[in-house]
């Protein structure tokens, strides 16, 4: 333990300038039993990231939080992990529509979403932002039936009785294994899941040589110009709530799970807007939108272009066609656009072994 942390630190959070402190003064033998403090540091071409006091960095509880994603224990039955939903290979969402394989074996409401860049998550989680932040989000898929159906007690003694974490617990925690602390370990691993190595950040940061083709450039223009005032930003999204006329009428089923961020507020105006997804890695997390209802990206393209549905909360940006509901496009500018969408895929954020079961 009286080890520099630094020489121990992935060779990815180098590349990502995440720094640690590594304050070899004052250390007593307590002092250096402490987690290290890690920074996140981000993608020169990202903006800055908020730090979150109550549940700070360390290097110790990101690993932790890696092995606890990992881990099957986290579930009722013991076969269903996080990733069992969010793999890594597929920028962490699932490829299905609406996946089935919770503990209830029961299709979920919704489609799994991408988790990349939940460190500039700061307008609520989950589709309709009902969930706050990453310190409670967890709570909701360990508990819910038709996901992880955990009961947090006995979670608790699951792992109290595996010396390894009990020892890695105490390490990061001063009151060792607490379900709150579990969700703790979980939100900062979470929070270490930066994808910022694609084409576009190589482009965008320059130097590396790596340019982009003609297609891809005009690909860029488009979507900067048709898309960008929702999916924004170096991040592609503005991380707020839009309704993109997928639907025309949002019954209270199910709890209201399909009026969107209704659900969340009770204002009129926020029926049926759902959080803008990334357009980072879009072209590898098919089906889309928060039902998984397009299977291709040509479908969602085809949505915007013609298949936009009038509803009172309908965005106006959409309405791109001279006035009217739609998002004009030409063969070439659809490809163009795909082309670029392509630019986005990082490939070396879904294989980069820092962030992967560990056990494997
Ligand atoms: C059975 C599948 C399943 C499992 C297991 C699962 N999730 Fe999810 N996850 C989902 C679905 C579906 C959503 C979207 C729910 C919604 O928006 O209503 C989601 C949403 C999320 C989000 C919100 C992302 C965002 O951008 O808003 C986070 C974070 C997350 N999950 C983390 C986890 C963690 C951590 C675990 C393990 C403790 C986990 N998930 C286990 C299916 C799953
Ligand atoms: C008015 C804001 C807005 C505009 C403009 C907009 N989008 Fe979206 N987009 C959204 C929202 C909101 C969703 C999620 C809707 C849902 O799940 O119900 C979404 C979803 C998507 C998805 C699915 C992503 C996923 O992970 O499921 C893709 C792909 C997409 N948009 C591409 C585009 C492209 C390309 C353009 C420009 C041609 C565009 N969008 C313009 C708001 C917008």
């Amino acid at each position: 333990m009286g080890k520099c942390a630094f020489l121990r630190i992935p060779a990815l959070f180098f590349l990502f300038g995440v720094t640690f402190s590594c304050n070899k003064e004052n250390v007593s033998e307590e002092v250096s039993q402490a987690p290290h403090a890690v920074k996140l540091r981000v993608p020169v071409n990202f903006p800055p990231v908020l730090e979150h006091a109550d549940n700070p960095l360390t290097e110790e509880g990101i690993e932790l939080g890696r092995m606890l994603f990992h881990d099957v224990r986290l579930s009722g039955n013991n076969k269903i992990s996080c990733a069992s939903c969010h793999r890594q290979d597929l920028a962490f969402s699932d490829g299905i529509a609406l996946t089935t394989v919770g503990v209830s074996g029961q299709a979920l409401a919704r489609h799994v979403p991408v988790l990349f860049n939940l460190a500039w998550a700061e307008s609520g989680l989950f589709w309709d932002g009902g969930s706050k932040n990453l310190e409670s989000q967890a709570l909701g898929p360990l508990t819910s039936a038709d996901e992880m159906f955990q009961d947090l007690n006995v979670l608790e003694q699951e792992l109290k009785a595996d010396p390894e974490y009990v020892k890695r617990f105490a390490m990061v925690f001063k009151d060792g294994i607490r379900s709150v602390n579990v969700i703790k370990a979980l939100a900062q691993f979470q929070r270490t899941l930066i994808s910022g190595t694609s084409k576009y950040d190589q482009y965008r940061r320059a130097g590396s040589g790596a340019g982009l083709t003609e297609s891809e450039l005009l690909g860029m223009n488009l979507v900067n110009s048709k898309c960008k005032a929702c999916h924004s930003g170096e991040l592609f999204t503005d991380d707020n709530y839009h309704n993109n006329g997928i639907d025309v009428a949002f019954n209270d089923d199910h709890e209201g799970i399909y009026q969107g961020r209704f659900r969340v507020t009770f204002n009129p105006l926020d029926l049926g807007k759902f959080k803008t997804p990334s357009l980072r890695n879009v072209l590898v997390t098919a089906p889309y939108m928060h039902d998984g209802r397009f299977k291709t990206i040509n479908e969602v393209l085809d949505h915007y272009q013609s298949g936009i549905k009038i509803s009172p909360t309908t965005d106006q940006l959409l309405y791109q066609n001279r006035g009217q509901a739609g998002i004009p496009l030409t063969q070439k500018e659809r490809q163009a656009i795909i082309a670029f969408l392509g630019a986005l895929t990082d490939h070396e954020f879904m294989t980069n072994k820092q962030i992967n079961n560990p056990n494997e």
